[in-house]
Parts: structure tokens; sequence; C-alpha cells
């Protein structure tokens, strides 16, 4: 089956992009399971229940989370209530919500699993340890995805070779930048350290750049707000193999606004 991974989806530009262009991947790849990372859906900060019924009725299936989760009030009232929206794994036990979940869409069912680093972000559980010990269950469908939230590219890399033989895709989130590195590690596990994002491409990570511009310079409280303008669409499409679990493709998807070409 063919597996879409939707970068980090920035504010109201960000969906406008999934909005249009999924209809378009859709027919040319023919994804049976979509999933998208939604921390930074509503204004850059987090989700609410209205984006995430928005981000499900635009044909995505399942969406996870990162270190943004908790930023919309609203997170708490619906969180527990939301089969399909997933918390990064590693948060403190008795946190609301769910760090994995079972995926079923167009016949198919892929297990999804979100964690956190802890190397340049808030200190949590391990994501080592955590993985394990979801793992272990025997309840799990063949084909495993984790979406790894960090920082740093070299735990996103030292993820990739912990898991590697044991789920089908590791996937890095959080950057916004996507990482050319994408390749089946040789265990069958398809890896990339990050799928970058969904939304406005002449910011700073989705933010208008001239108040990042003026944090940077002056070192100063500024309030940062959303880009406006173009986007850009970032993506992984990962074949997976129902029998095995294994990886046989993963490839980039990088699609600018005004620049769509489908052959
Ligand atoms: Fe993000
Ligand atoms: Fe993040």
């Amino acid at each position: 089956m063919n597996v879409l991974f939707i970068g980090d989806i920035v504010g109201s530009v960000g969906r406008k992009a999934v909005k249009s262009i999924l209809p378009k991947l859709k027919s040319k790849y023919r994804p049976s399971i979509i999933i998208a990372n939604g921390e930074n859906a509503a204004a850059g900060r987090g989700i609410t229940r209205a984006i995430a019924t928005e981000l499900f009725e635009a044909g995505v299936h399942g969406i996870t989370m990162g270190n943004h989760t908790w930023d919309q009030k609203d997170i708490f009232d619906f969180i527990d209530d939301e089969p399909k929206l997933i918390r990064p794994a590693n948060f403190p036990e008795g946190t609301p919500g769910r760090g994995s979940a079972i995926i079923k869409a167009n016949g198919k069912e892929l297990m999804i699993v979100n964690l956190q680093g802890r190397t340049f972000l808030p200190p949590i559980d391990c994501p080592f340890a955590k993985v394990d010990e979801l793992l272990r269950t025997d309840k799990k469908p063949v084909c495993v995805l984790v979406d790894f939230h960090a920082e740093a590219t070299s735990e996103k890399i030292a993820m990739g070779w912990h898991l590697d033989g044991r789920v089908s895709a590791v996937v890095g989130t959080h950057t916004h930048v996507q990482s050319h590195d994408e390749r089946i590690l040789p265990g069958g596990t398809a890896y990339i350290t990050d799928v970058g994002m969904v939304g406005p491409r002449d910011g700073v990570l989705g933010m208008e750049r001239n108040a990042v511009l003026q944090k940077f310079k002056t070192q100063l409280p500024v309030r940062f707000v959303v880009d406006e303008g173009k986007w850009h669409f970032h993506a992984v499409l990962i074949e997976m193999n129902e029998q095995t679990g294994t990886a046989g493709a993963i490839r980039l998807i990088r699609i600018y606004e005004d620049d769509v070409i489908f052959d």
C-alpha cells in the first residue's frame, strides 16, 4: 500500500495548500492512507477541533502532533474523544490523549506512533524506551509508521537505526525543512530525517520573516504570526508491503504554489 505522510501544516495557508493539492496527489499516487502532522495547523500553534475536522474532511486519515500539542486550550476538550489525533507517546504518564493509534482506511490498516525528541526540546520520557514498549504489543498491524518529532538530526538518525527492521517507516518532523536523505535502511525501514512543512514559503519556517529577523537582531520579545502568501507543500510517499511490513520505496514530494506540474 502507498502511504502519504505530509509535513507540519502551518496555519491557514498550509491548510489551503492541503485542500488544493490533495485531490491531485490522490489521483496521481492513489495513497491508501494519508497522515499529516498538525501541530502548527492553528495559526502556527497547536490544533483545534474545527481544524482537525477540516483536515479529516480534506482527506487526511490521521493527524500527528509535537511540541505545540497543547498550545490551543480547545485541545483538552476533544483530544480524548478523537482516536485519529495522536500526540507524542513519551509525554509523561497521565497526559491526555494517545501516543499511538491504528488508522484504518480504504481496507488497509496502519499503526501510527508519534514520539518527541528530547535534544534541544523539553525533557520528557525516553522516546527509544517508549517506542520499544509500544511495539511489544502483539495486537498491532503489520505496517507501522513512526513520526519522530525532533530537533536534532542525530537523534532522528539514531531512531531510524533503533527501529530499522522493526517498523515500516520512521519519518522526522519539526524542523519544517525537508531533508534529502530519504532511503530504505538495510532492515527494510523507510527513513527520512525531516519531511518538511506545508505553508508559507517566504517566511521563516512558516512565520512572518520581519518579526523573526527583529527577534534575532534585537533579542527583544517579538510576537510571531504566520506569514501570508504563497505556499510550498512537502510530503513523502512510502510504499509498504502489507505481508512483511517492510518498505519498498520512499519518495520525496515537493510542490510550490503556481508551479504544480503533474505528468
Ligand atoms: Fe512544527
Ligand atoms: Fe515542532
